[in-house]
């Protein structure tokens, strides 16, 4: 029989089909990797590039850190409509992206504290923030590391605030 001939013994077939299931096994494996590099890209688009207008300064929004890009939701979500897109500013509310709000002067306590309690005006003319109380701690986190990125990736730094 020509089978038996050029598969003595059929031993071919036994290997051949557990290399056809191992590749299967992989699929999800690679269906999930691709999902998720696409998923990351999707976010990296949404978080660069330059705020477009509204702001009262102009922001560029540098690569952001995972912490920071969650934190943008939030922001997006409770402060942008006075502090504007992407801390720019607007007729409401001081751009956060501004050297006053550098960590130096205005450290990572005053934005807990401004959402919790709000703020009474003193710097600008816009007058007082009302609390945020809406905002839970780890979105204050996550908005505080993406403000602080964004003033980096506009030159504003830590510096010693001198009374
Ligand atoms: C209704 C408008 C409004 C909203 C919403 C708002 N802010 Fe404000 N924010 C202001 C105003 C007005 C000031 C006061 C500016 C001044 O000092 O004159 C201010 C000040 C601040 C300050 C400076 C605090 C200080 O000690 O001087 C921080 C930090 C801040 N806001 C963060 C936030 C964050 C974070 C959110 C969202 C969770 C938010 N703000 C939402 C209007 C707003």
């Amino acid at each position: 029989m020509p089978r038996s001939i050029n598969n003595p013994g059929g031993l071919q077939e036994q290997p051949k089909k557990e290399h056809t299931m191992k590749i299967a096994d992989q699929i999800p494996k690679i269906i999930i990797a691709v999902l998720l590099l696409g998923g990351g890209a999707v976010v990296v688009s949404k978080v660069t590039g330059t705020s477009s207008g509204g702001g009262i300064v102009e922001v560029t929004v540098p690569e952001l850190s995972q912490i920071a890009a969650l934190g943008k939701e939030p922001f997006d979500t409770n402060c942008v409509q006075c502090h504007g897109p992407n801390g720019s500013g607007t007729d409401k509310g001081p751009p956060l992206v501004h050297k006053i709000y550098n960590p130096g002067h205005h450290d990572d306590g005053s934005f807990m504290r401004a959402t919790k309690n709000g703020v009474q005006g003193h710097h600008w003319k816009y007058g007082n923030m009302p609390p945020q109380p809406q905002v839970n701690a780890v979105q204050i986190a996550s908005i505080i590391k993406y403000i602080r990125e964004l003033q980096m990736g506009n030159g504003i730094f830590y510096e010693q605030h001198r009374m």
